[in-house]
C-alpha cells in the first residue's frame, strides 16, 4: 500500500559521513544454506573479527528475528518471502546506518535474494553461500530438527519438504561441510580484504 501523504525527511548526518566517521564502508554480508550449515556461527565468528578492528556491526539471525519482528510469520512460502523482504528492509537501514550488516538467513529462494540486492543495492550486497550437503546437516542435526521433519512432525522443512534454491553466482562460497569454521571465517576476511570493504 503507497501513501502519498508521507514525505521522505533528509538526514545531515549522511551515510557518506557515517563512512568517513566509522573509516569502513557499509554492507549487508549476506550468508544463505540450508539449516544446520553454519551461517549463524560463521557470521557471528567473522563479526567478532570485524568488532574487534573497530568497525560498526550487527548480526540478523533468523532464530532471533522469527522471536520478535517476524514472531508472526511461519515456514510457507509466502511467510518466508515476507520474512526475507523485511530483512531486507532492515538490513537498507543498516546499511544508511554505516554498518556492516551479517544477515543468518535460510532465504532458500533465489528470487527473494535477487530481490534484497536491488533493495540495497548491488554494491552494498555480497552473497555468501555456505556450502554444506543435506547429508552433512542432517547427520550434525544440531537442533535435532531434522529428525522431527523426517518424521512429519515439522512441515515444510527446507530440504526436506520445502525447496532449497542453491546460490548459481554466489560472491562467495564457504565449504562449510570441509572446512574449520576458523578457515571459513578467514575466507570471508579474505573477501572482505579483496573488496576494499576494511580500512
Ligand atoms: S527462512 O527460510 O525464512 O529464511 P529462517 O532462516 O528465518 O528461514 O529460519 C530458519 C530457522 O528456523 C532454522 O534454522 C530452524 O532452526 C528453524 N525452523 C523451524 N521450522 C523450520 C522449517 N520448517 N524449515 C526451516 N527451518 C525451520
Amino acid at each position: 500500500m503507497q501513501n502519498n501523504n508521507i514525505v521522505w525527511h533528509h538526514a545531515t548526518v549522511t551515510r557518506a559521513r557515517r563512512e568517513q566517521q566509522n573509516q569502513h564502508h557499509s554492507a549487508v554480508l549476506w550468508f544463505t544454506g540450508l539449516s544446520g550449515a553454519g551461517k549463524s556461527t560463521l557470521a557471528h565468528i567473522v563479526e567478532e573479527s570485524l568488532f574487534q578492528q573497530h568497525c560498526r556491526t550487527f548480526v540478523l539471525d533468523g532464530d532471533n528475528v522469527r522471536h520478535g519482528l517476524c514472531k508472526d510469520l511461519g515456514f510457507s512460502d509466502a511467510d518466508r518471502i515476507e520474512n526475507i523482504r523485511r530483512v531486507g528492509e532492515i538490513s537498507k537501514l543498516f546499511v544508511e546506518a554505516g554498518a556492516i550488516v551479517l544477515t543468518a538467513f535460510i532465504s532458500p529462494f533465489r528470487s527473494d535474494r535477487q530481490k534484497v540486492r536491488e533493495l540495497v543495492g548491488k554494491e552494498n550486497f555480497i552473497e555468501i553461500y555456505c556450502n554444506c550437503s543435506l547429508e552433512m546437516c542432517e547427520q550434525r542435526d544440531v537442533k535435532g530438527l531434522y529428525q522431527k521433519a523426517r518424521k512429519g512432525e515439522i512441515k515444510h522443512f527446507t530440504g526436506i519438504s520445502s525447496p532449497y534454491e542453491i546460490p548459481e553466482q554466489p560472491d562467495l562460497m564457504v565449504n562449510t561441510a570441509t572446512i574449520s569454521v576458523e578457515e571459513s571465517r578467514d575466507q570471508v576476511l579474505a573477501f572482505l580484504k579483496q573488496k576494499n570493504l576494511l580500512k
